[in-house]
């Protein structure tokens, strides 16, 4: 865009970052022990009920609405739905800041207290969002577009997205690899037995944040979290975090060992991603939550392309049938 087009967007988006006030009955209506990703596609789903007209494709004004109107409330309701397992007042942020200092703000300001913002984790949070923002036909996308083709509208669409990411092999890895590495830090931190485990074929655990169906050497995004990564804790003062130090071993035996050499497992995005969510305070029932935040942006641009295509097509995968034919009840 050029700067006049910039602003125009930018400002809608804020235009449309409210929400209706019956829409925190529901969020207040979950258990607060409920998981993140859970409450997040309900809520992406219920704002369907608060704005039911259809969207027009033929209509580029409507268009551009749907996908605005989500763009700007799925920063909100995530940032809600962190505080409301926190126990905090639901408060909307300061829409004269930009995007990620108006996030974070929404989501680590106390209500007795003037929010300051940390250059660090506004930085990591906006390598975050930008790394995370698309990766073409990966789980959740392709599940929007499925969902997409019958027309069943944007939110719809996208709060089947946000149950795609939620899985550990998806986007729930993030989550997953602080799980695994606690998990090894309580058994007394033998990253050795667990790279046993993962590489034994009668046990189904798996090192998490490791491995990619797309990336067979390196995934390019993981090297910049890495980056991000020791850059965040070196300014938070936190290389010394036993988790970190873990990982780092967890790492560097992975790299050398002949099995994940040979099946070319390297660490991807999400092995990094967690410890950097951790390192800024973000609860780890939560990372996916921002994965999905970040994710929005490219789930409705797959949307629209779908949406503006004349060859687009109702998804509709062919099954071959191999099992048995006549089979007599005994
Ligand atoms: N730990 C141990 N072994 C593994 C792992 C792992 N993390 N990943 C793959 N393998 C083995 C697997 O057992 C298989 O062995 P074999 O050929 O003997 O049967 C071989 O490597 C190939 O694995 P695959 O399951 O056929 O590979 P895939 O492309 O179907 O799966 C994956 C990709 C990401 C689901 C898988 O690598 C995995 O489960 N990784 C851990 C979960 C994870 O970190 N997911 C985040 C992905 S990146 C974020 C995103 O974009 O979603």
């Amino acid at each position: 865009p050029n700067k006049q087009q910039l602003e125009k967007l930018s400002n809608d988006i804020k235009e449309r970052s409210i929400i209706d006030e019956d829409l925190r009955i529901i969020l207040n209506s979950f258990p607060k022990s409920a998981h993140p990703m859970g409450i997040l596609s309900s809520l992406t789903s219920g704002l369907v009920a608060f704005d039911p007209s259809a969207v027009n494709i033929d209509d580029e004004e409507d268009m551009y609405d749907a996908i605005l109107n989500l763009l700007a409330k799925i920063p909100v309701l995530v940032a809600w739905v962190y505080r409301r397992r926190k126990g905090l007042s639901l408060e909307y942020g300061d829409t004269s800041l930009a995007y990620v200092e108006n996030l974070a703000k929404m989501m680590f300001q106390r209500p007795n207290k003037e929010y300051v913002q940390n250059d660090t984790i506004v930085s990591a949070l906006n390598k975050l969002l930008i790394l995370h923002a698309d990766h073409e036909q990966n789980c959740s996308t392709s599940t929007v577009r499925i969902v997409g083709s019958s027309f069943a509208g944007l939110f719809a669409s996208v709060a089947a997205g946000i149950s795609a990411l939620w899985g550990r092999l998806h986007g729930g890895a993030n989550q997953a690899v602080i799980e695994m590495l606690e998990e090894i830090q309580k058994d007394g931190g033998d990253t050795k037995k667990f790279m046993s485990k993962a590489k034994d074929k009668s046990d189904p655990f798996r090192l998490m944040g490791f491995g990619h169906r797309v990336y067979r050497n390196q995934d390019p995004r993981a090297i910049i979290m890495k980056e991000t990564c020791h850059e965040v804790l070196d300014e938070l003062g936190l290389n010394d975090d036993p988790i970190f130090k873990l990982a780092m071993k967890l790492e560097k035996i992975a790299l050398e060992d002949e099995y994940f050499i040979e099946k070319k497992l390297y660490p991807n995005v999400d092995f990094y991603s967690g410890i950097v969510m951790r390192a800024i305070g973000i609860p780890f029932s939560m990372f996916t939550a921002v994965f999905a935040l970040a994710r929005t942006a490219g789930w409705v641009a797959h949307w629209n392309e779908m949406m503006m295509s004349d060859e687009s097509k109702i998804g509709r995968p062919r099954q071959v049938y191999k099992g048995k034919t006549k089979r007599d009840i005994k």
